[in-house]
């Protein structure tokens, strides 16, 4: 398990992070998401030990994360980290090599992820020749040609094509079935509502909120969609609640009010051909928590 507990970092007189905390569990996916500059990479830079916290600790099954516990981790920068002039296959089987593993395992390893990333043809191609995508199957395979019992990856989505995006993601849950945290930063909150156990969002150094995808759907802000048949504009004139969106017969109302009230105001106005409540997504949660 991976404990992350009320992390503070400054950079000069830009407070970076202000108390985070968050928790993954052992296979649970956890998605981290946030505004660009809310702290995501700062986070994920300390609890890797690439960068000091002034206050706060991160621990990896209870203990303090030192050399030996840092070695097992699967991290992907944000900045990414390979060596452009080196040949992909030799590169993967060197980071193995770097985190412990035999000459012999990490070739096999190294083979058995560039088959599984398709990237098997392009073994003996050097870094900068492949396209950002395949840079970043093969900052994948980097991460975790080691077997890490821990995985910390930062934006490992970003750039990749819908077919790479599906192959990730299928890594990741595989890694995630077999019991391994992990951790990723995204602003593609629908890959992070489709592929996370728990989801965290940080909005200026800040946990603003946390829970299952679920959890922070049923705590967002419903709103109430009504569509009527030859209803007036204007009956929504008078309502309790404020008219978020109205097109083409169908209301969208955010109101706490009374429903029942509202209803009965649709039923005068026309025809009501649906009246019901829309669970906020993930973006709307997103939105509000960090505004
Ligand atoms: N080395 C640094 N020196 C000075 N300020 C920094 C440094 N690293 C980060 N910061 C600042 O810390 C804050 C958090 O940055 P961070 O990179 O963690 O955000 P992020 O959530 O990863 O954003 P993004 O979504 O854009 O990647 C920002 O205000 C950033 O400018
Ligand atoms: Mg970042």
């Amino acid at each position: 398990m991976l404990e992350i507990r009320n992390l503070h970092k400054r950079f000069g007189d830009t407070v970076a992070l202000d108390g985070v905390t968050l928790t993954v569990e052992p296979g649970q996916m956890f998605g981290f998401v946030g505004a660009n500059g809310a702290g995501k990479t700062t986070t994920m830079r300390i609890a890797m030990g690439l960068l000091e916290s002034d206050a706060g600790e991160v621990t990896l099954d209870g203990g303090k994360i030192g050399f030996d516990q840092r070695v097992r981790i699967g991290y992907m920068p944000e900045e990414r980290g390979l060596y452009p002039k080196m040949k992909i296959g030799e590169q993967i089987t060197y980071f193995g090599e770097l985190h412990g593993m035999t000459p012999a395992v990490a070739r096999r390893a190294t083979d058995e992820w560039l088959t599984r990333l398709g990237l098997s043809e392009r073994a003996g191609d050097f870094v900068q020749d492949l396209s950002l995508g395949n840079q970043q199957r093969v900052q994948l395979a980097v991460s975790l040609v080691h077997e890490p019992k821990v995985l910390i990856l930062d934006e490992p989505f970003s750039g990749l094509d819908p077919i790479a995006v599906d192959t990730m993601a299928a890594v990741l849950v595989e890694r995630a079935r077999a019991g391994v945290p992990v951790i990723f930063s995204s602003h593609q909150l629908d890959l992070v509502e489709r592929l996370c156990d728990s989801v965290g969002i940080i909005s200026a150094g800040q946990m603003v909120a946390a829970g299952t995808v679920k959890e922070l759907r049923q705590k967002g802000n419903r709103k109430l969609r009504v569509v009527l048949e030859g209803a007036d504009p204007s009956w929504a004139d008078r309502l309790p609640g404020e008219v978020v969106n109205v097109a083409d017969g169908e209301w969208v109302i955010d109101s706490t009010d009374d429903d029942q009230k509202l209803l009965a105001a649709a039923m005068n106005a026309g025809r009501v051909v649906r009246f019901g409540f829309d669970e906020p997504s993930l973006v709307d949660v997103f939105r509000e928590a960090v505004a």
